[in-house]
């Protein structure tokens, strides 16, 4: 037929509420012996297999993933694809390791060539961790943006991107202007946003780089439409918000800096903000914006723990979603993330984050977050067909102590702390297979 049918069976999981307002094991639903139907890369039916088998129509194949767990594909919400080459720098915490490693790089995406190869290495590692759709930090140079573009959409990945702007404090070889910053991210807009799955955020780096100027114009790009994204940083390390006190002593906090310019709403995605307030996440909440927490970042950094059950108070709560931070972050790995999300939530206060909830950030609770919640996050019909299936035994030890697992939650939790790269062994985008793990001896 002239339609792209395809069928998955195995078991899968997937969510039907909010586990940090109910038990979280109510928030998931566990189909033990699943059927996913997908045409044209939307997923038209799922459920049990007996009771769905009889509608997977003649000729079709039905991709069988026994003793796995599916899952909606994965969601980075802060990540940066030109830091690719420089994860794992050592000794700096963030203001030096932007000097001495990132800009230095940064500088090489004036080549398309460049940008394209590393492009096309970073989307393959996405997929190699199970992660489909991403909110990505591009460099200053528009190439690197239309490298990265080009790319995803050959691949059908649902991506977020965007051209950095820089006016100040960076090197000459990686600055715009306001005005020229503006000109281009117009452009680029016009030129992806919303073309096939392509969606595009105004990116300002962080208000140490930017002219209030600068921020002006990412506020009127912001609002020229309504369904663009923003992305920058906020409050991630000391001496950033002692810096960005001195260049705006007339805001009353950092988050007020991005705010009167016009950036705090729907779809700005702040990284990081781990130095907040009561009245920061009272104005989060306010505004309907979200945080991007990035704890592998944040420990690799130095950066702080971020206060994910305060920032998430039900009184008040404040969209959150789960962050690699390549290359500040260690992992492209979600799972890893979670795992490490769990560690920082011991040490930030008294709440544990739970298997489940760890889960429902890095798949629905991101997509809620981004306000694709009607396009991704989930396996319900009428969504994105965009796939993780993991291993439960990916390893000999996973394989040992995922065996002892006696609930869901506790194999949930067995996989965000000892799973990574190794416990995906596929990742289906828009319907199609796009990365099926090689198989070991
Ligand atoms: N703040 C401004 N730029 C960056 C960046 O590239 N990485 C991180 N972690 N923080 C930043
Ligand atoms: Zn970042």
């Amino acid at each position: 037929s002239s339609s792209r049918t395809a069928a998955l069976r195995g078991r899968f999981v997937t969510f039907t509420g909010n586990p940090f307002t109910m038990p979280p094991e109510d928030a998931l639903h566990v189909e033990e012996d699943g059927l996913i139907l997908i045409e044209n890369g939307k997923i038209t039916q799922c459920g049990a297999y007996d009771a769905l088998r009889a509608q997977v129509p003649e000729g079709v194949s039905i991709t069988h993933y026994p003793d796995s767990l599916i899952s909606a594909g994965f969601i980075d919400t802060h990540v940066h694809y030109p830091q690719l080459p420089v994860i794992a720098s050592w000794g700096e915490q963030l203001l030096e390791w932007l000097q001495q490693y990132v800009f230095p790089t940064e500088a090489k995406f004036s080549s398309p060539e460049f940008a394209q190869a590393i492009a096309r290495a970073f989307l393959q590692e996405l997929l190699r961790n199970g992660t489909t759709t991403a909110a990505v930090y591009c460099t200053v140079h528009p190439e690197s943006v239309t490298a990265f573009f080009q790319e995803s959409e050959k691949l059908g990945t649902r991506m977020i991107a965007g051209k950095v702007l820089m006016d100040r404090n960076a090197p000459d070889n990686l600055r715009d202007t306001a005005q020229q910053g503006f000109d281009e991210s117009q452009k680029l807009i016009e030129t992806w946003h919303n073309k096939g799955r392509q969606l595009y955020a105004i990116t300002p780096r962080f208000a140490i780089t930017s002219t209030p100027e600068q921020l002006e114009c990412a506020g009127a790009l912001f609002h020229s439409r309504d369904d663009l994204f923003m992305q920058t940083h906020l409050a991630e390390n000391e001496d950033e918000i002692a810096f960005v006190k001195t260049l705006f002593p007339d805001r009353a906090s950092y988050l007020d800096v991005y705010d009167k310019a016009g950036l705090v709403g729907p779809r700005a995605i702040f990284g990081h903000a781990i130095h907040m307030h009561e009245h920061d996440f009272q104005q989060c909440h306010d505004t309907h914006c979200t945080l991007a927490h990035c704890p592998t970042s944040n420990l690799f950094l130095g950066s702080g723990a971020f206060r994910l059950f305060d920032a998430m108070d039900p009184r008040r709560p404040v969209n959150v979603g789960l962050g690699t931070d390549i290359g500040a972050g260690t992992s492209f790995s979600l799972l890893s993330t979670m795992g490490e999300a769990y560690k920082v939530s011991l040490m930030a206060g008294k709440q544990r984050l739970h298997a489940i909830q760890a889960f429902w950030l890095a798949t629905a609770g991101a997509a809620q977050a981004l306000h694709l919640d009607d396009k991704i996050g989930t396996i319900a019909p009428g969504m994105e067909a965009d796939l993780c299936v993991l291993d439960p035994a990916a390893t000999p030890l996973l394989a040992l102590r995922t065996k002892e697992c006696a609930s869901m939650a506790d194999l949930l939790f067995v996989l965000m702390t000892l799973g990574d790269d190794r416990s995906v062994k596929a990742t289906w985008v828009d319907g199609r297979p796009v990365y099926v793990r090689p198989e070991t001896a």
